[in-house]
């Protein structure tokens, strides 16, 4: 079975400082990455910075500043939102970057050998926010001003010499493609979306710019300026080292097997990206995962709207799991998602410090007072204590599959659930009346640990540092870790001895 996994984040425009929307996707893919990792899989994942382009040469210019100079300054600020954000990234990739630039050239010259591109002339609309053409009926006018519908981004009018990449002679194909690949796309909203497109006709696309001078170069005719999505789009290679197919990384991890974008840059990954590929001989991912937006006060959070929550303020004041843990929680996985300091607050209390943090704390403070803070033994298991702890077997092979179909929401439920019938467990089971029967006590108290435990393992992917500082009391630490260990419900060595954790999460009061 192949047990790789190649996941990736859209690579960022770094015209301005990253934001919530980047931190989304960002978290969503080391979720992902994490849990394959538990899983015994190779993992390699990677994110970066989209630096060429109009709208980065644009935002240069209005800081007086060469592109490259801009460029190095705010895509600092992504690498450091990495290692903010606890990601696992394997590697970080810029544009800017001899590698890309050897990738692109390569992918653009197997294009150009199999006749897939030929000298015209563009006219047409052309977005630079976006970085997209739009046909005439793509394009609407409000207040005077020329917008793209879908955007709401405005355009301009762009005639000029321009290379074209046969788009339109990959209509069927790409159609065939996607039918023998049922699961290319995802969600199935999108994927229609998607097909709908396609159907409905496929011009060739401009893919050279003569007026735009911040970019990569085509090969054969230095005047034009190759597209900027089709420079970005290659990222996906050059960290596997493409053009040399024949090294490890590359032999490992391509075709990717998960691009994780947002909904507005569909077109891109599931229709150029793929005919691309195929032009040039090369296998497309297997899956594109289009999720929704994070929005603040029903729109798009956006620095051009100003309704930006800013996640390096909201760690500094919250810290980073329950960040990772609300956006993951909250925002129904592929769908929009509103997200505001009061539902941030309210989820840190009731889910990550009534519940998960108030189960570790009860549990450990009772072995503390009553048990030595040992590993308890355990005797004969009821009826109840087989059900609990069976829960995890019963879901293991469901969980596995719903995270292959990308449904972050079954993996949560599932913990959310779990933590409440441990708390419900604990309650019900009274150790603290159970004095005069050691046996049962002990049971009791095994059972409940094991179940933070499992729990934990579970909550690995979503908050990452809270759950190994909850699996330390067990002496359990990251290398060890494995999403199989749920199956086993008698992990635990009675008489080993744990370790005393502080205060997970603090209540945040109203007044905070
Ligand atoms: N540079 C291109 C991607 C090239 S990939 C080969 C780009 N960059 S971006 O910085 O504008 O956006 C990057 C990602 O952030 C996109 O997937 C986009 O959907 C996502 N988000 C930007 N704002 C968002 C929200 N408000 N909510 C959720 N994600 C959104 O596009």
């Amino acid at each position: 079975m192949d047990k790789n996994f190649y996941i990736t984040t859209p690579i960022y425009y770094p015209s301005a400082k990253p934001h919530m929307g980047h931190a989304y996707s960002s978290i969503i893919a080391d979720f992902f990455a994490r849990f394959k990792r538990i899983n015994g899989y190779k993992v390699f994942f990677l994110t970066g910075t989209d630096e060429h382009g109009q709208k980065i040469q644009r935002a240069a210019e209005s800081q007086n500043l060469k592109p490259k100079v801009f460029c190095d300054l705010i895509s600092k600020n992504f690498q450091n939102l990495s290692k903010t954000l606890n990601l696992t990234n394997d590697d970080f990739i810029r544009t800017t970057e001899k590698r890309h630039f050897k990738a692109v050239n390569s992918l653009w010259k197997k294009l150009e050998e199999n006749d897939e591109i030929y000298l015209s002339k563009y006219s047409g609309w052309y977005s630079v926010s976006d970085e997209a053409f739009y046909s005439d009926d793509e394009i609407e006018i409000v207040n005077n001003i020329k917008l793209s519908k879908s955007s709401g981004s405005k355009v301009e009018w762009v005639e000029e010499e321009s290379y074209f990449f046969r788009l339109s002679k990959w209509q069927n194909k790409l159609l065939d493609f996607y039918n023998e690949n049922p699961n290319f796309i995802l969600p199935e909203s999108r994927r229609n979306e998607v097909l709908s497109f396609v159907k409905s006709g496929l011009k060739d696309l401009s893919i050279s710019r003569k007026s735009l001078k911040w970019g990569i170069k085509v090969p054969s005719n230095e005047n034009h300026t190759i597209y900027v999505w089709l420079d970005a789009l290659t990222n996906y290679l050059s960290a596997l080292n493409y053009p040399d197919t024949s090294n490890n990384l590359y032999k490992k991890f391509w075709p990717a097997s998960l691009h994780l974008i947002g909904k507005d840059i569909l077109r891109f990954h599931a229709i150029f990206w793929p005919a691309f590929l195929l032009a040039a001989n090369i296998k497309p991912p297997k899956k594109v995962y289009g999720h929704g937006w994070i929005l603040s006060g029903e729109e798009k959070m956006s620095k051009s709207k100003g309704n930006i929550l800013d996640p390096m303020d909201i760690i500094k004041e919250y810290g980073l799991d329950p960040l990772r843990y609300y956006l993951i929680k909250e925002v129904s996985f592929g769908n929009d998602g509103n997200i505001s300091r009061d539902q941030l607050v309210k989820c840190i209390n009731s889910d990550l410090a009534n519940n998960y943090g108030n189960l570790c704390q009860r549990v450990i403070s009772f072995l503390d007072k009553n048990l030595k803070l040992e590993v308890p033994n355990k005797y004969n298991l009821t009826i109840e204590d087989n059900n609990i702890l069976n829960n995890f077997k019963e879901n293991y092979n469901n969980l596995l599959n719903e995270i292959d179909n990308q449904n972050i929401n079954y993996y949560i439920n599932f913990i959310v659930n779990q933590l409440f019938s441990a708390n419900k467990y604990f309650n019900d089971q009274e150790p603290w009346n159970k004095k005069d029967d050691l046996e049962r006590l002990n049971t009791i108290l095994y059972v409940s640990l094991e179940l933070i435990r499992k729990i934990s393992v579970l909550l690995y992917p979503i908050i990452p540092d809270t759950s190994l500082k909850v699996l330390s009391i067990f002496d359990i630490n990251e290398t060890d870790l494995s999403y199989e260990s749920i199956l086993n419900n008698d992990f635990l060595k009675p008489k080993a001895k744990l370790k005393k954790i502080g205060i997970l999460f603090k209540k945040i009061e109203k007044n905070d």
